[in-house]
């Protein structure tokens, strides 16, 4: 049977459904009823998911929980975060109730300049693509006054125009790099509209445009956030630990394998914020991860130092995000996650996000030097499996009991358990 379609995004959503279940399930009815399990009762509700994107044939749900006691910069936080990974949340809580009592985090914006370009291919000679640039510069800039309109009142738009000139890269390439001030919005479609508009304004016969587009590369869009206290304050073994700590910082800095997965624990806590929020994760990942190979290696986000014996912990990264536009006024539970926030701006969340990255870095590099990360995580992932068997809250009692000071293995937890459902 072939398994194409065409005007399937005209289907209704049960044609969609009925299409899947019978071209691609051996129990139909089942596929069918998981998609349904997941619908929301609320059918406005469902018909606000459902128009998010195309083709919706159900929600996938995603954990949503809290990490309480974060300080930042002396105010109180709960931080919400939607993530699937078992320990993120318990790890994220943990660190943020051991810095509460040595001074909190500090976080600070760097910048929030915010890059597109238009890239456009030009054979003629170098000066007058100059002149022609300025002499039309308040010309774009004017194409985009329609757009900017609202934005310039909050403060924001358009920073500046640059003609770059690329042809030692690419022959004949050019681009027109452009710079925003988005405020609170994360402004990708602000952008993308001026920018498709500044385009418009330049086209001429012998200029070709490719492509009009933001960049997700954000080095000019950043926030840094740092942890610090006396060797003494960091508690057992105080001085073996601020020593391993370090090390293993400075082994994500020359070493890329350990780099990437350094950042991607941080990321742990970065993107589980960023989705409560309604915030767009690809983006942020993105940029991120081009930071931090920004020196043509690729390093570790967070930096550690120790000296006249205060331990200092911090990380610089960049971050597009918004507290207004997009999903995050949209979905129920982004506006919950930004209400729990008190109503951040834009900056706000971008120190936020910074402390939740550098605390989930902090409680893996803590297990890590220590007691090793697999402790942890497979008393949460125990959880994961029993569930998984279907254990009943007796069974998983008894079970966690029994896993207290033994390796979890998948095997062992399957073992034990069918031996306290024969026993039961
Ligand atoms: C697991 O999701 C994240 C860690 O691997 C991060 C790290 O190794 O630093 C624990």
């Amino acid at each position: 049977m072939t398994k194409t379609v065409s005007g399937f995004s005209k289907f209704t959503k049960q044609q969609k459904i009925d299409w899947l279940a019978k071209t691609f399930f051996a129990d139909a009815e089942t596929a069918k009823k998981t998609l349904q399990t997941y619908w929301n009762k609320d059918e406005q509700l469902q018909k606000l998911h459902d128009e998010f994107i195309e083709n919706t044939i159900s929600n996938f749900y995603l954990p949503y929980g809290v990490a309480p006691n974060f300080i930042i910069n002396g105010k109180d936080y709960v931080i919400p975060m939607a993530v699937e990974e078992s320990s993120v949340v318990a790890a994220a809580s943990l660190v943020a109730k051991f810095w509460s009592t040595r001074g909190g985090f500090k976080t600070k914006v760097i910048s929030t300049t915010k890059i597109g370009q238009v890239h456009f291919i030009y054979e003629g000679d170098t000066a007058s693509l100059k002149t022609y640039f300025n002499k039309i510069k308040s010309r774009l800039i004017g194409a985009t006054d329609a757009i900017t309109k609202n934005m310039r009142k909050r403060g924001g738009g358009i920073l500046d125009i640059e003609l770059r000139d690329k042809t030692a890269n690419l022959e004949n390439y050019h681009q027109l790099y452009v710079t925003f001030e988005t405020m609170d919005s994360m402004g990708a479609n602000f952008i993308n509209s001026c920018l498709e508009a500044i385009a418009r304004e330049f086209r001429k016969d012998d200029i070709e445009i490719v492509m009009s587009i933001l960049s997700n590369y954000i080095p000019e869009c950043l926030v840094m956030a740092e942890v610090s206290c006396t060797i003494e304050e960091l508690g057992e073994n105080a001085a073996e630990f601020a020593k391993k700590f370090y090390q293993a910082v400075q082994i994500a800095k020359v070493e890329p394998y350990r780099a990437v997965t350094h950042n991607k624990g941080i990321m742990n806590g970065i993107d589980a914020v960023v989705l409560a929020t309604g915030n767009d994760f690809r983006a942020v990942e993105a940029g991120a991860h081009a930071y931090a190979g920004r020196d043509g290696q690729y390093k570790s986000l967070t930096d550690c130092s120790i000296s006249d014996g205060i331990f200092r912990f911090w990380i610089e990264i960049p971050l597009a995000l918004g507290t207004v536009g997009g999903l995050t006024g949209l979905h129920p539970l982004a506006r919950l996650s930004l209400e729990m926030l008190q109503k951040p701006s834009a900056k706000e969340l971008m120190q936020i996000v910074a402390a939740a990255g550098l605390a989930q870095n902090f409680a893996a590099l803590r297990a890590l030097v220590t007691t090793g990360i697999q402790q942890g995580h497979m008393k949460m992932h125990l959880q994961n499996i029993l569930n998984q068997l279907g254990a009943s809250e007796d069974e998983k009692e008894q079970l966690i009991l029994l896993f207290k000071n033994r390796p979890v293995t998948y095997n062992a937890v399957v073992e034990e358990f069918q031996k306290v459902r024969i026993k039961a």
